[in-house]
């Protein structure tokens, strides 16, 4: 690894899944275009981000990330976003309750566009492409145009992102994030789900709550954290390219800072210690995120906790697990274990998704209890270790979906191609997002160890 970071210090080492583009020229004059257009986000923001994650890495928040697989072109719609930030705000609301602790939300979205592939190539009745791989670089359809990486995309990529925030923008502050939109959005649910009712007793006591509130004066106009709330983006720092050009100095801190959005996470397939995703990520200063696997050693872990956040900070690193079911009660302890002794401080957050893919029928899909079962071995962990379950990382969406089987609606392998819309990885559909949430608060509040250890801390 180079000593001197720079914003362009990882073009000198080897990258994985950066696409070879045709016309490297014309890339180049995209990436400067980029590099002259307003930031997506603030500096400061991506501080008051961090400054929540260290609040989570101390047992005094909860952290709750979710969104697209992969966001597209063609699903760009002010309802899909809509859809998938009211979601996540109502799980917000089941965590909140069950921690009672403030739950930190950060979108997969305003920039989940490039994907990392499991191969390059994609053959078809004996015609070979290079792989989709996200709207940002080329087209999901089966023709030699489409496929060849166009750098104009990443424009577009850009302006929708700039939209999708400026809306997310709206809905936190202007009124629609209101807390008692929220409760009502989820007795609404209760009432719709086919095991709604395990969740009334819940909904009735935050109604409860509200009420008394209200009766001592606190409302959405007296209160203003009531009316509206706070809401990050991320996605995955790998076309560095386009991060490169997002990249610009703050001029309050004179450091540096990706713009593209508040959190930017390394993926499973880029994290080499050596190479130009970490290289790159470790010279911005926002709080950063690095999903780690099942192949991960401790050793390893340790030096690449060190290459990305030497100082120690909290908040400034999210580890994201991504074990699966099966492995994440073997693997994960040893992991937790060394990190606690050598007094690195991190968010430990779960992603139940990546390590539960299947194939059936011709889909890839996640079975809903494989997804929960990860979660539990997670909380069970970090239960056994004493150490924080920090958080959860989900790939879901607020449409009715069916790419993921079971649930209370128990979408089975048949049933998924009724509305199988992803452009990448099967997602939890709203339903099931929030049932996985309403799990999840069951859990924490059982586990009142946890709850106390919260409690504790603040
Ligand atoms: C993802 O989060 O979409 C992803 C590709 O995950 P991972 O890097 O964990 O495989
Ligand atoms: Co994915």
């Amino acid at each position: 690894m180079t000593k001197k970071w720079s914003p362009d210090s990882w073009r000198a080492l080897p990258a994985k899944h950066i696409p070879a583009y045709p016309d490297p020229a014309a890339l180049a004059e995209v990436e400067k275009t980029l590099k002259s257009y307003p930031p997506l986000v603030f500096a400061g923001e991506a501080r008051s981000l961090k400054q929540d994650l260290a609040d989570v890495a101390e047992g005094r928040a909860f952290l709750l990330q979710g969104g697209d697989c992969a966001e597209s072109f063609a699903e760009f719609h002010p309802d899909n976003i809509r859809d998938t930030f009211r979601v996540l705000l109502q799980m917000a609301v089941a965590l909140t309750w069950a921690a009672s602790c403030p739950v930190v939300k950060v979108g997969r979205i305003a920039g989940q566009f490039a994907k990392p592939r499991s191969s390059d190539i994609e053959t078809i009745d004996g015609v070979t492409l290079e792989s989709y791989k996200g709207d940002n670089i080329n087209g999901m359809e089966f023709t030699p145009e489409a496929r060849r990486p166009d750098p104009q995309r990443l424009v577009r990529a850009y302006s929708q992102s700039a939209a999708t925030l400026n809306l997310i923008r709206a809905f936190a502050q202007g009124g629609y994030a209101d807390l008692h939109r929220v409760h009502g959005w989820m007795q609404g649910f209760i009432a719709d789900s086919p095991s709604g009712s395990r969740y009334q007793e819940m909904a009735s006591r935050i109604s409860e709550a509200l009420s008394f509130m209200e009766a001592c004066g606190v409302t959405s106009e007296t209160a203003p954290v009531l009316r509206g709330t706070s809401f990050y983006t991320s996605h995955e720092a790998l076309l560095l390219g386009y991060e490169q050009a997002m990249t610009r100095v703050d001029s309050t801190t004179g450091d540096w800072y990706d713009t593209s959005a508040h959190m930017l996470w390394i993926g499973e397939r880029t994290r080499q210690l050596d190479h130009a995703h970490v290289e790159f990520m470790r010279g911005i200063r926002n709080p950063i995120g690095c999903k780690v696997g099942p192949t991960m050693n401790p050793d390893e872990l340790i030096r690449l906790i060190d290459a990305l956040n030497p100082q120690n900070e909290a908040g400034r690193l999210t580890l994201i697990a991504r074990m699966g079911a099966e492995k994440v009660e073997d693997v994960l302890p040893a992991l937790v274990r060394k990190v606690k002794q050598e007094g690195r401080t991190v968010v430990w957050s779960c992603d139940p998704m990546h390590g539960n893919t299947i194939s059936t029928s011709g889909y890839k899909t996640r079975p809903f209890d494989k997804v929960l079962a990860e979660v539990r071995g997670f909380f069970a962990v970090h239960q056994a270790e004493g150490t924080y379950a920090g958080g959860v990382h989900f790939e879901m969406t607020g449409q009715d979906v069916t790419e993921c089987m079971g649930g209370a609606q128990a979408i089975t392998a048949e049933g998924l191609k009724d509305r199988y819309h992803t452009h990448c990885d099967p997602r939890l559909n709203g339903s099931q997002a929030l049932e996985l949430a309403f799990i999840i608060a069951e859990g924490i509040r059982k586990e009142r160890g946890g709850i106390a250890r919260v409690a504790a801390a603040s």
